[in-house]
């Protein structure tokens, strides 16, 4: 059967088609669009959209299968997918998987015989302070029980389910939150509640008052440093934009947020939308840029439908389009989904997703401020560096000086999950120490239990032990410790904890989500996994532990991208700093955190 769009559709995409460089680049809103029309994206659907967009339908084809959240026709009316990362694991989040796999009588994929539900185990949701945590269709469920999930499968069946939408969670503290101060305010994310604050003054000032050269410069001396990881210098990395380049140049905002343990972005989204667009204003017409794209994670429905809304109203008043503040600056901006792959979080890979294609990173230099989206200087910066822009340019540099240190300025949204009393989004000046975040701010180790480990700046980063956590949370002094500090996402792990499992499931991420274009990559991750699955279900060999380490010296800076480098940092770790634990795995031939079970096959996947 040949599928053709109705006119609504066909005349949506036409407009999407508009708001990209090129028709390909609009692959990836078609596919969601084929999705909404008929529920799901089969063959026939991916040629209809192949011939709508002019490229070849093994070119859909490839790009849908590699992403993860695209409805497939064989999937249920109620697609759940339950988070299994470390920060749910710990929480519970394999067991909730085991419970409703035995419930459902269905495996991770499949859906049950009478069309009802689809169950997929995923990686992390972005929703590690409400740990064990599932999507259900569009809809996040937090801290689940057993019981609550039953409760759930049974109203699915008998047709009287009905979405419920869950709270936020940010515990008060001794810190004033600056980013944070007003989203948990009702109705933070409309354009009249910004306004009511003395929202988008910055970006007038900026653009009516301001050179150009001017923005960066007060970026580059308030010395904000990148929120979504690496921590580069923002102003700087702004001023790497060619002057004399004749081509288009691009902003591109990261809110693809799926480093696990970290869920700062998906808050400022939901709550505070117009704080990225007033900065994306400003950050734009510094760069020289009219075109800005929003892309958020696919796992991020909510999120997107609040931020086109923000994006409309902002439209409406006049802040984008062609007449910016009656500057003249045009000013557009596209919200774009991903669809469910975590490597599209590194800017090159964005850029490629971005592109209409699987989201492969790219060989840098050049560096995407030279040569960045269609070969075209572009900036990308994670959003809660963007949402700090009005700020600076309202106050000025020294005052987002007042927070932080010398060289990690502001304030910072430390994520913090696992085992305290207080998970949630604590925001706070860079430079505290981990062990006030944790023990003071977070409440302490969860019924005062003993801290084994802190996780400090996402799974990517280096593993400290409980002698370390005097650290200062800082981009250079976890540097200087072999760790990072990330995107801040501190996950807490108890003495409870086996370490050995706690790395088969980093592995298990990494080796999921690494997109294979290097070999480095693509096997040391799916060696690395095997090895700690075959130590944790006693089957591991005295020499496992050399071996572990001679991998991630095999992978370390020898890849496209990083993500070879952020699998074998906690790796080493790990292994280092809890080597006893290893070898008493291999020595009694089993894991002696569980009690004393009979080995596993060494092939069994417990996860
Ligand atoms: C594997 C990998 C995943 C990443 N994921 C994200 C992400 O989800 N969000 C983000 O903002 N940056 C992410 N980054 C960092 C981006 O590549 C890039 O440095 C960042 O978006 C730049 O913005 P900033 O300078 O404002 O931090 C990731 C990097 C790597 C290597
Ligand atoms: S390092 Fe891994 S994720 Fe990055 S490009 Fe290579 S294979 Fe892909």
């Amino acid at each position: 059967m040949t599928l053709e769009f109705n006119k609504q559709t066909t005349d949506e995409l036409e407009a999407l088609c508009k708001r990209y460089p090129k028709r390909e680049a609009a692959l990836l809103p078609a596919l969601r669009l084929l999705e909404r029309e008929f529920g799901s994206v089969s063959e026939e659907g991916m040629k209809l959209v192949a011939r709508l967009i002019g490229v070849s339908p093994a070119t859909v084809y490839g790009v849908v299968t590699f992403y993860t959240h695209y409805r497939r026709p064989t999937d249920g009316k109620f697609m759940l997918q339950v988070c299994a990362t470390v920060p749910c694991a710990l929480k519970g989040g394999v067991s909730l998987y085991k419970h409703l796999s035995g419930r459902l009588g269905i495996t991770n994929g499949q859906t049950t015989p009478d069309g009802v539900v689809t169950l997929k185990k995923v990686e992390c949701l972005a929703n590690c302070d409400n740990a064990p945590c599932m999507q259900v269709n569009d809809w996040y469920y937090d801290r689940l029980t057993l019981p609550v999930v039953d409760g759930m499968i049974e109203s699915m069946r008998a047709g009287t389910w009905k979405p419920v939408r869950m709270g936020y969670n940010i515990p008060k503290h001794k810190y004033e939150p600056v980013l944070l101060k007003h989203v948990l305010e009702k109705d933070s994310e409309t354009i009249a509640h910004y306004l009511g604050r003395g929202g988008y003054k910055a970006a007038e000032k900026a653009l009516t008052t301001l050179k150009p050269a001017d923005v960066i410069d007060i970026v580059k001396k308030s010395g904000l440093r990148g929120r979504g990881g690496a921590g580069f210098p923002t102003g700087t990395k702004w001023s790497f934009v060619p002057q004399a380049s004749p081509k288009p140049r691009y902003l591109v905002l990261n809110d693809d947020e799926s480093e696990p343990g970290t869920f700062k972005d998906k808050m400022l989204t939901e709550r505070d939308p117009h704080a990225i667009i007033e900065g994306a204003m400003i950050a734009a017409y510094a760069i020289g840029s009219h075109d800005i794209y929003w892309y958020l994670r696919g796992e991020f429905p909510l999120g997107a439908k609040i931020a086109q809304q923000a994006v409309d109203e902002a439209y409406a008043r006049g802040f984008l389009g062609p007449n910016p503040c009656g500057t003249g600056y045009r000013l557009d901006i596209t919200v774009h989904r991903g669809a469910g792959a975590y490597i599209c979080g590194e800017e090159t890979g964005l850029l490629s997703s971005l592109e209409g294609q699987r989201g492969n990173p790219k060989i840098k230099p050049p560096f995407p401020a030279v040569e960045g989206y269609f070969r075209c200087p572009t900036i990308v910066n994670n959003v809660a560096t963007i949402a700090s822009v009005p700020l600076i340019i309202a106050n000025g540099p020294e005052w987002f000086r007042k927070w932080g240190t010398e060289k990690s300025p502001g304030t910072m949204i430390f994520s913090v999950s696992g085992h305290v009393e207080r998970p949630g989004l604590f925001e706070a000046p860079l430079g505290i120490p981990l062990r006030e975040l944790v023990f003071d701010l977070a409440g302490g180790v969860k019924g005062g239990r003993k801290l084994k480990a802190v996780v400090p700046g996402g799974i990517s980063s280096g593993v400290l032990t409980p002698e370390e956590i005097d650290v200062k949370m800082d981009f250079d002094s976890l540097a200087a410790i072999k760790s990072m500090l990330g995107s801040a996402g501190v996950t807490v792990l108890d003495e409870t904890v086996c370490m050995v499992d706690t790395l088969w499931n980093t592995l298990r991420f990494f080796h999921h989500e690494s997109c294979g274009q290097c070999t480095p990559c693509r096997e040391g991750t799916g060696w690395l996994e095997k090895i700690l699955r075959r130590i944790e279900n006693g089957h591991g060999r005295p020499e496992d532990l050399q071996l572990l380490l001679d991998i991630c010296d095999g992978m370390v800076g020898r890849t496209i991208c990083v993500l070879a480098d952020a699998a074998a940092m906690p790796t080493r770790s790990i292994v280092t700093k809890f080597k006893a634990e290893f070898e008493a795995h291999i020595e009694k031939k089993r894991c002696p955190m569980k009690g004393a079970a009979a080995p596993q096959p060494a092939t069994a996947g417990a996860h």
